[in-house]
């Protein structure tokens, strides 16, 4: 698996679920939760007009946060194209806002310097040749009820319109630079129960990835087509290592919501804090991994205050941490407890997800630093090498192994998300 140089080195991106499900407000799962029926799902399509829809806001937004790439769903489970689609009336052109949301999408995104990326959904809910499975939002409906909505039904067809659309959206868009496909549940340990499971037969993967690298040879493509890709996504959880196949390290990125809630909802306020979100990003980046956070904008189309303030919470962090992420990755050195290493050449980050008092003992870092500071103001950080003979006693701080560094902190935590020590590592460390 390799990557563009530009993925790893950005480390940092957002994810935004937005269509008619941000109607409802109540989680992009909902035509399948509530089991809607198609006419009633349509009240969503007749009346979605985001009015104040402004992505050059959202780009403003997610590059004031630090983040440089954005990926935006031009389709979801539900089926709704977001773009003008000439393969099916069901798009934005036809809801009251007539708009290619997609085209002024890309246009805000590449404006602000950032990279674009498209998040497409290999299920469709609202195709008539998609067979129906135990995701369905008609699951339940019954055995003759479903035999019969699946007499006709042709994956071939359906094939046919995923792989047709996918050509628009990378050859009308200009250079895209992330596809991020989702997702295939027939394979997997997590989806074994699912009846009608898919997977790459049905979505013809090998020839989807084949179209995609051909009308896009520099673009990066996520692995959830059922065969592998050039990175592996862990969703809504933090691995505790660099991520591995069969033994060998893969470029991977997190993706994470704010609410757990990728759509916009309303009545969530399961928000997760500024801190949180920043501790996230450190703690990928330090296993050698991206962060894609999403926001889920609202269905007049402007980001909801949970997300402004995190962007802005996260930025806020970023103007001052930003290189402690940007293009670094996981440190050979053996971070201690409550405390995340990353590094990029000799420039060694301690972030400090607690405060300790005064000092920290570093493993093995004796001899290795030149000078250190505090990264919010570059304020320097003593540190010494205790003689390990020396033992812990009355005022004497001691006891620790040959080879490591004792830096002494402030007592008081600086008022940052999260507190990083910069170390200049030597020459030779
Ligand atoms: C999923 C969900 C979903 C979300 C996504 C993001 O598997 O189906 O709604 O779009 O992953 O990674």
């Amino acid at each position: 698996m390799t990557v563009p140089a530009w993925f790893t080195e950005d480390r940092f991106g957002m994810f935004i679920h937005w269509g008619l499900y941000a109607l409802p407000a109540r989680h992009e799962w909902v035509k399948n939760r509530e089991r809607i029926t198609e006419a009633k799902y349509d009240t969503y399509f007749d009346h979605f007009e985001p009015d104040l829809f402004d992505p050059a806001e959202w780009a403003r937004a997610a590059k004031k946060a630090g983040m440089r790439y954005m990926v935006l769903t031009t389709k979801h489970h539900d089926g709704f194209c977001l773009w003008d689609s000439k393969l099916t009336d069901y798009t934005s052109m036809n809801t009251p806002i007539r708009k290619d949301l997609v085209r002024e999408f890309v246009d805000a995104v590449r404006a602000e310097g950032l990279r674009v990326g498209f998040y497409h959904s290999l299920i469709d809910w609202h195709h008539p040749d998609f067979v129906i499975d135990g995701y369905h939002p008609r699951r339940d409906d019954g055995p003759e009820e479903i035999e019969r909505l699946n007499e006709g039904r042709d994956m071939a067809r359906y094939r046919a319109y995923l792989h047709g659309q996918v050509e628009e959206l990378l050859t009308e868009y200009g250079q895209i630079d992330y596809l991020f496909y989702d997702f295939s549940y027939k394979h997997d340990d997590h989806h074994t129960d699912v009846w009608n499971g898919k997977g790459a037969e049905d979505w013809g993967s090998e020839e989807l990835l084949a179209l995609t690298r051909r009308l896009q040879p520099e673009i990066v493509v996520n692995d959830r087509l059922d065969i592998p890709g050039d990175l592996v996504t862990p969703e809504q959880y933090q691995p505790d290592r660099p991520m591995e196949v069969d033994g060998v390290p893969v470029v991977w990125e997190a993706c994470q919501t704010l609410n757990g809630s990728w759509g916009y909802d309303r009545d969530n306020i399961n928000i997760k804090s500024t801190d949180l979100l920043v501790r996230m990003l450190v703690d990928g980046v330090s296993n050698n991994g991206n962060m894609l956070l999403n926001v889920g904008p609202t269905g007049r189309g402007e980001l909801d205050a949970a997300a402004v303030g995190a962007l802005e919470g996260i930025g806020e962090w970023m103007r001052r941490h930003e290189r402690s992420v940007r293009g670094a990755g996981p440190s050979a050195f053996r971070a201690p407890a409550d405390t995340r290493y990353t590094q990029r050449g000799n420039r060694l980050y301690l972030h400090l997800f607690a405060w300790p008092f005064e000092h920290l003992h570093l493993p093995g870092l004796g001899g290795k630093v030149a000078y250190a500071q505090l990264l919010n103001d570059a304020s320097e950080i003593p540190f010494r090498e205790i003689d390990p003979k020396v033992k812990a006693l009355t005022t004497g701080l001691g006891g620790q192994p040959a080879g490591t560094l004792t830096i002494t902190l402030p007592i008081i935590r600086p008022d940052v998300a999260v507190p990083v020590v910069e170390l200049f590592l030597t020459e030779d460390a």
